[in-house]
C-alpha cells in the first residue's frame, strides 16, 4: 500500500509581526501549512492560532536569529521533523543612523539577521528542499538594495547582498525544481518605529508606499510564478529603474538628503 506523504510546510521567519506575519497569514488562506520563526516571547503562537482556524496546520519556534548556534539547531530541529518546500526569509532590520555614531551591537545585529541568518538558514534546508517536488525560496531584500545611500550604508548593503545571492543561488539551482526569488518592497507602515521614519522622509516615503498585506499577497503570487525579482506597484517600478539609471553623483545626494530627514534629531 502507498504510504500518504506529509505535506510540506513552509517555514517563515520574523513572522509575529508586520509582513512576516502577512506572509504566515496568506499562506494560511492558501492552506500551506506553516513553521513561524520569530524571537521568543513576541506572540508568535497568536499567529499560529490564527492560521491554525484559517484551515492549515501550524507550529511554532522561538529563537534568535543573530545567534549562528541557533540557526543550525533551527534548521537542525526542522530537518528532522517536517518536509520543507518553501522558505521565506523576511526577518530582518533596518533602521536610519550615522555609521559613526552607530553602536557595534546595532552594526553587527543588522549584519547577522539581515546577511548571516538568511545565507546560513537557506544553507540548512536546501537538502531538505531539493528533496521536495517542487521548491521556493523568498528572501526579502528591499528598494534601497539598488542604490548606496548615506545613514542606511550598511542596511542599504546587506539588502544589496540578499539581490546578489539570490541571483547566484538562482542560477546555480536552475537544473533543479528549487526556484528562488527576491522581493523588493517600497516603505511599509509596520510598526511604530518605522511608520515614523516614512514621516519624516516625506514625498519620498509616501513614493510605493503599499501595506504588508498587499506586498505579502503579491509576493506569493510572484514566488508560485518562479519569478525572478518581484517589484510590487507602478511607483515602486519607476523607483527601481531611477535608482539603477540616475548617476550615482546626482542620486547618491537627494536619496541621503531624504533619509538625513528621518535622522533629524541624531544627525541635523
Ligand atoms: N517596513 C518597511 O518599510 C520595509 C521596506 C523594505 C523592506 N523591508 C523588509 O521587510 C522585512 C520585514 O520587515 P518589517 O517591516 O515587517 O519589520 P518588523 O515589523 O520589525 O518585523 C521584523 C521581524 O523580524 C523578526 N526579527 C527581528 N530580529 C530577530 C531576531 N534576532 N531573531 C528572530 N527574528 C527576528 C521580528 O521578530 P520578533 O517579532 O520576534 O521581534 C519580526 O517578526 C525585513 O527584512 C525588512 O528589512 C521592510
Amino acid at each position: 500500500m502507498k504510504e500518504d506523504k506529509i505535506k510540506p510546510y513552509a517555514v517563515v521567519t520574523g513572522a509575529s509581526k508586520g509582513l512576516g506575519k502577512c506572509f504566515a497569514l496568506e499562506l494560511a488562506k492558501r492552506k500551506i501549512n506553516t513553521i513561524l520563526v520569530a524571537l521568543p516571547d513576541e506572540g508568535i503562537g497568536k499567529v499560529a492560532e490564527v492560521c491554525i482556524e484559517a484551515g492549515s496546520e501550524s507550529v511554532c519556534y522561538e529563537t534568535d536569529l543573530t545567534r549562528v548556534d541557533n540557526i543550525i539547531a533551527l534548521g537542525k530541529w526542522i530537518n528532522e521533523k517536517y518536509p520543507v518546500n518553501i522558505l521565506i526569509n523576511n526577518a530582518g532590520t533596518g533602521g536610519t543612523a550615522g555609521f559613526s555614531e552607530s553602536k557595534i551591537e546595532y552594526v553587527n545585529n543588522l549584519i547577522q539577521i539581515n546577511i548571516t541568518a538568511t545565507t546560513l538558514l537557506t544553507h540548512q534546508l536546501l537538502p531538505n528542499l531539493l528533496q521536495q517536488d517542487e521548491a521556493y525560496i523568498l528572501n526579502v531584500s528591499s528598494i534601497a538594495s539598488f542604490s548606496p545611500m548615506a545613514n542606511k550604508a550598511v542596511y542599504a548593503a546587506s539588502k544589496n547582498f540578499i539581490n546578489i545571492f539570490t541571483s547566484g543561488l538562482r542560477e546555480e539551482l536552475k537544473k533543479t525544481r528549487v526556484f528562488v526569488t527576491a522581493v523588493y518592497p517600497g516603505p511599509m507602515k509596520t510598526n511604530k518605529s518605522i511608520t515614523d521614519r516614512i514621516k519624516k522622509q516625506g514625498l519620498l516615503g509616501k513614493i510605493g508606499l503599499l501595506t504588508p498585506e498587499k506586498v505579502a499577497e503579491e509576493s506569493i503570487r510572484g514566488l508560485f510564478q518562479k519569478k525572478h525579482r518581484i517589484v510590487i506597484g507602478v511607483p515602486n517600478k519607476i523607483s527601481r529603474m531611477l535608482l539603477i539609471h540616475v548617476p550615482s553623483w546626482l542620486r547618491l545626494p537627494i536619496l541621503s538628503k531624504a533619509v538625513k530627514r528621518e535622522n533629524q534629531l541624531k544627525v541635523e
